[in-house]
């Protein structure tokens, strides 16, 4: 059973059906996500990726006390959970949920003296264990970084310390066509970098990741 956590922990059912455009389905009282079956069958086998959820309090989610209100479901179905502002030159805000994500690698960088983890959503997942590319649109991948530093228990093994920037890529092939069909993102702190930054992301990846969709990380093995 696929669940995501909202802020406060509450466990949220869902179904993601189907790859392409993102459709999402929120049902009413005193519905689940089940209600939207039919539709989500069409239109996945139509090109849409549909994903429906069970509402806190209802079907399988998380049987909640508090935040049982609008301000609450619309926070997590529209992504508001994280909030923050959108990168410049993309409009790509952080994605909700990030950190519940599987990872597909890890990295280092010698230079900066960091630790890094890629995690990517289901739908890139998915294209990674399928080998599929180019990604699909609604794929995204996050690049978490950290300072490296010596592990304060055990000689010679080194932990994350302070994180440094959180980086983000979004597949639209049509709204992202001039950049390859990704959007980027660039936060530190919570909030994006200028716009400067922003017009580095794809020219380094077009130059160096070309033949991989434009995306370095390939998937652990
Ligand atoms: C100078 C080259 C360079 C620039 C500029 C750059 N990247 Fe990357 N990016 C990389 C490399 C190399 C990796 C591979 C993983 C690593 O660095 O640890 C990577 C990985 C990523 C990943 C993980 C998916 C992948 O392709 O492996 C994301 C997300 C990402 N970068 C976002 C950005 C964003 C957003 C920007 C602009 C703000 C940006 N990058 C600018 C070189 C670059």
């Amino acid at each position: 059973m696929s669940t995501i956590a909202t802020r406060d922990g509450t466990e949220i059912f869902y179904k993601d059906w189907g790859s392409g455009r993102p459709v999402v389905f929120s049902h009413g009282w005193p519905l689940n996500a089940d209600a939207w079956d039919d539709q989500m069958f069409f239109l996945a086998s139509h090109g849409f990726r549909c994903i429906a959820f069970d509402r806190r309090g209802f079907g399988r989610s998380s049987q909640s006390w508090d935040g049982n209100n609008y301000d609450t479901f619309a926070e997590f179905a529209f992504g508001e959970a994280d909030g923050g502002d959108s990168s410049p030159i993309f409009g790509v805000k952080i994605p909700t949920g990030y950190r519940q994500w599987q990872l597909a690698a890890v990295s280092q960088e010698e230079g900066l003296g960091e630790l890094r983890g890629i995690p990517g959503n289901v739908p890139s997942m998915k294209a990674y264990r399928d080998g599929t590319l180019p990604f699909p649109d609604g794929a995204t991948l996050a690049k978490l970084a950290w300072k490296r530093v010596p592990s304060s228990e055990f000689n010679g093994a080194f932990v994350p310390g302070a994180p440094t920037t959180l980086q983000i890529m979004v597949k639209d092939s049509k709204k992202y066509a001039s950049t390859g069909g990704w959007g980027f993102g660039r936060f530190v702190d919570g909030k994006p970098v200028d716009e400067a930054q922003h017009k580095t992301c794809f020219p380094c990846h077009q130059a160096n990741a070309k033949g991989h969709d434009f995306v370095f990380t390939r998937l652990a093995p």
